[in-house]
């Protein structure tokens, strides 16, 4: 499979392009809209045919790239049930979509928010926020649960081999990927704790808001177009 791993400086928010080398056919993972040319033209330049546009939920620290390279590309934009309804292929557990020969298979991950995918490639996963590097998405809005992000982690995600590759949404101090195993032993929120521990590290977080959640939730609700929010 022919894979790169893309950074946002601003929101730190990676981005995934994954292509099939026999066919061109290719997918992102959480595109952000300020780098909607450097992922097309690296789409171009490796001869690339891009299929979907996914995200692995509505985000709140940046505005999807996917309706604009929807629109450019023809390709089109995917994301889970009780997300943003303006998608073309609303997915849910057990789903698989399909770019050439590689499956990309669904898990509903809920918990961080109530829409949260993960998607299954091979020995990869792309997490989202339900399980980040050593730590795993707040819960305290966009119908957040800490307990259900509990049962995804632990009887979804770490149910997936070992080896699994973890691929996140996001890492504030440079981290690019993980394993199941070292999640299991090492992640600071999960590790060793039984649901009622992981409820309550979660619930005592009261982390700030994200600088653009105001913004970036409605615009990330219409596929990335900026929309006006009534509380400015
Ligand atoms: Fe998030």
């Amino acid at each position: 499979m022919l894979f790169r791993q893309l950074f946002d400086r601003e929101s730190a928010t990676y981005t995934y392009l994954l292509a099939d080398p026999a066919s061109r056919e290719a997918a992102l993972i959480d595109t952000v809209i300020e780098n909607v040319d450097r992922d097309l033209e690296l789409v171009r330049e490796l001869g690339l045919t891009l299929r979907y546009v996914l995200d692995t939920h509505v985000h709140a620290d940046h505005v999807t790239g996917a309706g604009t390279i929807r629109t450019r590309t023809g390709a089109q934009t995917v994301s889970g049930r009780g997300g943003a309804p303006c998608v073309d292929v609303v997915v849910g557990h057990g789903d698989r979509l399909k770019i050439g020969a590689i499956a990309i298979e669904v898990l509903a991950t809920p918990g961080h928010t109530n829409d949260s995918m993960s998607y299954l490639v091979g020995d990869r996963v792309f997490t989202g926020d339900a399980l980040l590097v050593r730590a795993a998405g707040r819960t305290d809005f966009q119908n957040g649960d800490p307990g259900q992000l509990y049962d995804s982690i632990t009887k979804v995600l770490f149910v997936l081999p070992d080896d699994t590759l973890v691929y996140p949404a996001h890492d504030y101090r440079g981290r690019t990927v993980t394993t199941i195993a070292e999640e299991k032993r090492w992640n600071a929120r999960i590790a060793g704790r039984s649901r009622e521990e992981f409820i309550a590290v979660m619930n005592g977080l009261h982390l700030p808001e994200p600088a653009r959640i105001r913004e970036a939730v409605p615009a990330n609700l219409a596929c990335g177009v900026v929309v006006a929010s009534p509380q400015g």
